[in-house]
Formats: structure tokens, sequence, C-alpha cells
């Protein structure tokens, strides 16, 4: 998804803004191109993954929490079966009549919206046609699904025009719809944590995810002395680029060598790694055996307020997405080394790689000390400069608004 985030504006924060203000700006917008206010306004968070990565598409375990950055929704219902698209970080709407919409004919960023809509409506639900309006505070390419956000915050506003109850089935079915929207009409081949995190996520908690049976599990994210430190390294990360593809190709190929169906199901990784022969094959089927021990291994250690152990995991995390899984980049490589070298728990990239951000556990004391030795180390080696948030957990995708409905 090609966009021109406006780094003038976030300064060196990525800021997620107060959703009532940015709701309110987004209304007026509304009005402005509309002439008359939306019905409501709808967000979808964010996420930022603490530890489980690679592993959804091979029906394993991940461990999402929803950031307070989202994407903002202001929808108005149609006389009409046209939808119009417009978005503050894009240059120009579109408009679609959704009689005879062929999704195959949707390119770049409106396969997104419009993608989401036509799959609401094949599924068998009477789409209304729909003005919509969209601002985001989460950042693009950042590794922090800004896809999923602008997926489940349509979704949301396209129901409730369409006046269908989102109860907790619905969001069950929404997660699915979404996913598919990315799989079959974008063209990403994503695994669905993200999708899962932006509509079940609760406030303060992280979401350990089981993928292969969809089960969800809260665990209360709390560490008085510590910060998670997200460091969004800036570098291009685009997941239908066909690297993320690749990754996903090789796993289905370790699994079918296997007789698997996922490679959740491997019960013993050494009887796996005796089995397979291609190099590249094991090194990938060891990352995802060991990072679904790491998420259950994290998970404890949250519980337990252990900062030293989830430090420690995060760091083997990214030492194995390195090396055996080959997902990271320099930059993301310079964020954890330098962050370890100022005396961090541990750092790991998050979400897909090849860019996008690291995270980094880190005493209170010392954030200040990381955040400053990161940016110069990026300055040294040339790199763009890297922008900082700290993390908190925030809740699911909701209605921010409701106005004229
Ligand atoms: C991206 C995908 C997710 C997941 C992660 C890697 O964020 O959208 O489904 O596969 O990469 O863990």
């Amino acid at each position: 998804m090609t966009t021109t985030w406006r780094l003038d504006e976030l300064g060196d924060d990525l800021d997620p803004g107060r959703p009532r203000e940015l709701s309110a700006a987004l209304v007026a917008t509304f009005e402005r191109l509309h002439g008359v206010p939306p019905a409501g306004v709808f967000a979808a968070p964010g996420r930022v993954n603490l530890m489980g990565e690679h592993t959804d598409y091979n029906g394993g375990w991940c461990l999402p929490m929803a950031l307070p950055h989202a994407t903002y929704v202001a929808v108005r219902r149609r006389d009409d079966r046209r939808l119009t698209v417009t978005s503050l970080q894009q240059v120009g709407a579109f408009s679609i009549d959704l009689d005879g919409l062929d999704p195959a004919s949707l390119r770049g960023w409106s396969s997104y919206p419009a993608g989401v809509v036509w799959l609401l409506e094949a599924s068998g639900l009477r789409m209304p046609g729909m003005d919509l309006v969209i601002d985001s505070r989460v950042p693009v390419g950042a590794g922090l699904s800004s896809s999923a956000a602008l997926e489940c915050a349509v979704a949301l506003a396209a129901c409730a025009m369409a006046e269908v109850a989102v109860d907790a089935q619905m969001r069950r079915r929404l997660i699915d719809l979404c996913v598919r929207a990315e799989r079959e009409i974008v063209g990403s081949p994503t695994g669905g944590m993200d999708q899962t995190a932006a509509l079940l996520a609760r406030p303060g908690e992280a979401l350990l995810l089981d993928c292969l049976t969809g089960r969800t599990e809260g665990v209360s994210w709390s560490f008085p002395e510590a910060s998670l430190l997200i460091v969004d390294t800036r570098a291009q990360h685009s997941l239908s680029d066909g690297q993320y593809g690749d990754r996903r190709a090789e796993c289905a190929r370790a699994a079918a060598a296997l007789g698997l169906d996922l490679l959740r199901e491997a019960p013993d990784l050494g009887v796996a790694l005796r089995r397979l022969t291609d190099d590249i094959l094991h090194r990938r089927v060891r990352h995802v055996f060991s990072e679904n021990l790491r998420v259950g291994a994290a998970v404890r250690a949250i519980r337990g307020g252990e900062h030293r152990e989830l430090g420690r995991l995060f760091t083997e995390s990214h030492e194995s997405l390195r090396d055996d899984f080959e997902v990271s980049c320099a930059e993301l490589d310079l964020v954890v080394d330098t962050a370890l070298v100022e005396g961090a728990y541990g750092a790991r990239m998050t979400g897909g790689g090849f860019g996008g951000s690291a995270i980094v556990l880190v005493a209170d004391a010392k954030l200040a000390r990381v955040r400053a030795a990161v940016t110069s180390a990026f300055a040294e080696r040339g790199f763009t400069r890297p922008a900082f948030v700290v993390a908190t957990a925030a809740g699911a995708a909701a209605e921010v608004e409701s106005l004229t409905r």
C-alpha cells in the first residue's frame, strides 16, 4: 500500500492523537466534502506483536497487543449504490458502483475498503451505497498493521450502514472476511493475527491467539518499571512484494515434506529436522517451532512479572528471525544491537519484517538513553531518522461517535 505519510505533522514520535479530537476533525472534513454530517465514526487499532512471528499462517500461537494508533472512518449511507472513499493519507478519492463491481479490477489502496465492502455483499449482506472519509494514525509500512486497521474500521462502518449488528459472533466473521479481503483482493497472503487483534483486543491486555483453533485469551500487560518501546525504523516494508509470500511458501513446502498440513502439527523438532534435507527448510522449521514455544514462555514471563526473562525471549526471537527465518534487515538489527548495548532487557523485530518496527523492553530509567543511542546510531549509518513511541495496550475496533443515525 503506497501513501504519503505526513512526517512533518508527526514530528519524531508516532503520536496516536486523541480519539475524540480526531473524530471531531474527521466529522468536519466529511461535512466539508459531502455537505452533510456523517452518520457515525468508527475506529480500528493497529497492533504490535509481542511474540510469535510468522507463526499465524503455520497454525501456531502469537501474542499481539492493540495500539492506541487507529484508523478512523466517517460514514454515511447514500440513496444509490455508489461507494465513494476519500482518505486524508491518499491523493485523490475514488467512486465505484457496487452493482457490477469486479474485485479483480481494484488496484492500490482502493482494494482495501472496496474489497471489504464487496466481500460483505458476497457473503450475503446487502450493502447500501456509502460515502467514507478515512484518517489514520497507524503509520503505513511500519509493521504495525495499518492494512488490518483500515479493513476492520471499514467493515464496522459498512455493517452499521447495512444495519447488521456486530456481536461477538459477527466479529469472528469479520475477522475471516477482512483476512480474505487482504489475501484474495489485495493479494497479500497474510495470516490473520492482525485482523484478530484489531477486532478482539481488550484494553490493558495482550491477546494470546491460537491460530489453529481461533481460541483467544487476554494476558494482562503490566510492567510497572519497564516500558515497551516501539522503534519504527522507517525502512521500507510491504507485504505484497513477494518476500513474505516466499516465506509462507517455504513453510508450506516444509509441512508437505513432513506429511503435515501445518508446521504447528510437528510433534518433535529433532525428528522434523532429521527428515528435512534442505538447509533452508531446516532453518525455517527451527524458527517456527522455537517461536511457538517462546509464545508460551512469554505469556508465563508476563504473568509472572519477569521482565528479564521476557527481554531474553525477545532477543532470542530476534536472533531466530534474523538467522533462521531471514526476515530482518540492517536497520532492525541495529535497533536490537544498540538497545542491548545500552542495557535494555531485550529487543526484537516485530511484524512481518524486511523493515518496519522493532520493540525494546527497557527499564524506564534507561528509556531516554536507548532512544538517544538508537537515533545517533541511525545517523552514523546514514539511515533515515527512526520514530519512537512507548506502547500501551488499547481495545478493539469500535464506534467512536454516533451522530445522525
Ligand atoms: C504480518 C502479517 C501477519 C503475520 C506477521 C508475521 O504482520 O500480516 O499475518 O504473519 O506478518 O508474524
